[in-house]
């Protein structure tokens, strides 16, 4: 059997359930992985929520997966079972066993020094980080504003900028401003009084900012001066384009971005932390400490591994 988190209406997370079914086979031109980890986004609730739709009899949960090829159907080139993989697979990845049509788009190796769980978790927030840094270019020497950067997307554009050589400054609750500091980027509280506190923090004026909030953020950072072609918004939907600023994410990030991202979090020029591993069976809580606790990094689900073979048995008895 095979497990997969599944929902048949739209609604809150008690809509969730987990349940086992025959596990699918990879036919001509598919492949299968055996997903071991599966990263949380918040656009897994809205979607759940029915902010993009109802939903239409039963739907997957989730987009961000890693887990090992265990299947190629007839007629798949450059791939091979035991390869250890990541991506993104949009119809729901929180699935034991995922088969994927077109693996040279959905699928991307594993290189060596990164982490099988912080793989889980890299689609949708690393995509969205570096097409969004893209979008407004941080240039050496210029200050950057990222907010929520303890959070998925946020945490990983800062360091992005870090790493053009800008000066940033990320906003953050109090208990994740060590995490901030530790990658070399500036914390600021967010609410009440961050104009002012962004104002003293620099007084020469901040000349790029990625936003992850709403269209209030947008607004108050064109109040502080910075020019509208040089903010990326990706929380604020379609306010983004009435305020003139870009709103890159992870549908505008190319495929090679991610295996670009994979070897600097490998070589550790940039970090992904992960805040926590849950079974799959927690997947309701596991969204809630996602949405309720503040994590500094990523949340993911954990799936179990399959068992070892009979060659790894006999040369762990030997
Ligand atoms: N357009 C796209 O392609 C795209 C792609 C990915 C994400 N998104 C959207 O971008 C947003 C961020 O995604 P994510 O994955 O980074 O989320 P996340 O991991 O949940 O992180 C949320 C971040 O926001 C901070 N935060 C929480 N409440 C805040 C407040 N009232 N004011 C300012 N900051 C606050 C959190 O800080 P603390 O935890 O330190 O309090 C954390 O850093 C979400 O709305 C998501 O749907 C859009």
């Amino acid at each position: 059997m095979s497990t997969i988190v599944q929902y048949t209406e739209n609604g809150d997370l008690d809509r969730l359930s987990v349940a086992d079914r025959e596990a699918p086979d990879a036919a001509a031109g598919q492949v299968r992985v055996h997903v071991r980890y599966a990263g949380l986004n918040p656009v897994d609730w809205k979607i759940l929520g029915g902010a993009f739709g109802p939903v239409q009899g039963t739907a997957g949960n989730g987009t961000d997966f890693s887990g090992v090829i265990d299947q190629v159907g007839e007629g798949v080139e450059g791939w091979k079972p035991g390869e250890l993989v990541f991506g993104g697979h949009g119809a729901g990845a929180q699935a034991e066993h995922l088969v994927l049509d077109d693996p040279a788009q959905s699928l991307h190796r594993v290189p060596k020094g990164l982490g099988l769980d912080t793989a889980g978790g890299l689609f949708i927030t690393g995509r969205t980080a570096i097409a969004g840094i893209r979008a407004i270019s941080p240039a050496e020497g210029e200050t950057v504003y990222v907010s929520g950067a303890s959070g998925g997307v946020g945490v990983i554009a800062a360091q992005l900028a870090v790493n053009l050589g800008a000066r940033v400054i990320g906003s953050a609750s109090e208990a994740n401003h060590g995490l901030l500091r530790s990658l070399g980027v500036e914390p600021v509280a967010y609410g009440d009084g961050l104009a002012d506190r962004l104002r003293s923090l620099a007084p020469d004026g901040i000349q790029a900012a990625y936003s992850t909030q709403d269209a209030s953020e947008i607004e108050l950072l064109l109040g502080l001066g910075v020019p509208a072609d040089r903010i990326n918004a990706i929380g604020a939907g379609p306010r983004a384009a009435e305020l003139g600023v870009h709103a890159d994410g992870t549908a505008h990030a190319r495929q090679e971005d991610l295996d670009w991202l994979a070897q600097a979090i490998a070589y550790a020029h940039v970090i992904a932390p992960v805040e926590r591993v849950f079974a799959v069976d927690e997947v309701r809580e596991s969204y809630r400490f996602l949405k309720e606790e503040h994590p500094a990094g990523k949340v993911l689900l954990r799936f179990e591994a399959a068992p070892l073979s009979e060659e790894q048995r006999a040369a762990l008895r030997s």
